[in-house]
């Protein structure tokens, strides 16, 4: 969402059909000709349809969801219950930031034994495959339970241990990572430790890298910011949750991210032309989350959503999920609602998906995803 959104113009001429849509867009600062979509799918049948069904069936890509926030609402639901812990659900009406942060609470609460996490773990792992991700890089914070049921190490090597398992029976089907997280959220002391705890395990290739995230309102990105360049040194890779909120305070803390070029960037909502010609000069991938973003921004349509100003432009970005039971979608509904909002015809979906795959953080199966991406669509183009 670009605060200065004069400097965009997106032009659509609806002609007498609502099907055949003329779109330009024009980046009117420099009158550069970005792109030019002539929809006329119904009257000349050369664009075809992509349908929902076509959307799932396709070899995704995930980058960035979070293991908690992806719990099925049922297994909570009877978690809770069999427990008889006592949990206001309608909290799960509550669409923005805020919200949000209320119902991870109220998850983590649910969630207080270590066989709790590892079904969790193993349902989301199973979600995904589901909706054919090829590839997911899934993220959680190691955490211990206040109730004193389990430790950040057993926490960490329960969910690790499931990822391992789901390697060995679906691996051809979906290859699984891990990010671990760090909430800015918690104490420094508390990412610290996880820090000492994952350097002991820098040779488990299930680890793909480091994620940064939690309430951006509870500290700045220059706290942790030592912390983050060494794990870098360390040889992690990093991504970093960034402009979420609106205001001065974010977009200087937005700055100061950036300028620690992360390996990716996740959101990215909020930002001025000086911040967007960073991005795209320093050619850092963005991990986009449109309903996430929907609500995050108060948009009206997803047709607002920055993936304009980005998608045209030839950037690095890729969709994904954030948190499917916070959010109440799946992947294949996020490529699905851009690709209408949008009208991406099949080719673009297709690039999306392969610049998706320039931004996974275990570049080794790259050549693999690339592959299944490429073998999807032409075998498709024959039917
Ligand atoms: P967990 O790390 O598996 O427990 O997943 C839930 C956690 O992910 C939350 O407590 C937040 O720290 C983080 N998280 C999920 N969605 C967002 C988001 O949109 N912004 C920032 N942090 C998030
Ligand atoms: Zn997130």
């Amino acid at each position: 969402m670009q605060i200065q959104k004069k400097n965009f113009i997106l032009l659509s001429v609806a002609l007498l059909n609502k099907q055949q849509k003329l779109s330009l867009v024009f980046d009117n600062k420099n009158t550069q000709f970005i792109s030019l979509k002539i929809y006329l799918a119904s009257m000349i049948g050369i664009a075809k349809g992509l349908t929902q069904d076509f959307v799932k069936k396709a070899p995704k890509i995930e980058l960035h969801a979070h293991l908690n926030g992806c719990v099925r609402r049922q297994t909570l639901f009877e978690i809770a219950q069999r427990k008889q812990i006592n949990v206001d659900f309608s909290i799960f009406d509550l669409r923005n930031i805020k919200g949000a942060f209320s119902i991870f609470q109220l998850i983590h609460q649910v969630l207080r034994d270590l066989s709790d996490i590892r079904r969790v773990s193993r349902e989301v792992l199973e979600d995904f495959k589901d909706q054919n991700v090829a590839y997911l890089e899934l993220r959680t914070t190691p955490k211990s339970c206040e109730l004193g049921t389990y430790t950040k190490e057993q926490y960490l090597a329960t969910v690790i241990d499931e990822i391992q398992k789901f390697q060995q029976l679906h691996g051809d089907k979906m290859q699984a990572r891990l990010l671990v997280s760090i909430d800015r959220g918690r104490p420094l002391d508390d990412a610290r430790s996880t820090l000492n705890h994952i350097l002991k395990l820098k040779n488990n290739n299930l680890i793909a890298g480091i994620d940064f995230s939690g309430n951006p309102s509870k500290s700045t990105f220059k706290e942790y910011e030592q912390l983050l360049e060494q794990a870098r040194k360390e040889g992690f890779k990093i991504t970093i949750h960034v402009a979420e909120l609106e205001g001065d305070e974010y977009l200087q803390e937005s700055f100061d991210i950036v300028n620690f070029k992360p390996d990716r960037l996740g959101h990215f909502n909020f930002y001025n032309q000086e911040l967007y010609n960073k991005v795209r000069q320093l050619d850092i991938p963005i991990e986009m989350c449109p309903t996430s973003n929907f609500y995050t921004v108060n948009m009206k349509s997803l047709s607002e959503h920055h993936f304009k100003e980005f998608f045209y432009q030839g950037h690095t970005i890729n969709l994904n999920t954030d948190d499917t039971c916070v959010f109440d979608t799946d992947i294949t509904q996020e490529h699905f609602k851009m690709i209408q909002a949008f009208n991406l015809s099949e080719d673009e979906f297709k690039q999306l998906l392969l610049r998706s795959s320039n931004m996974i953080f275990d570049q080794s199966y790259r050549p693999l995803l690339q592959q299944r991406i490429n073998e999807y669509f032409s075998s498709s183009q024959k039917q």
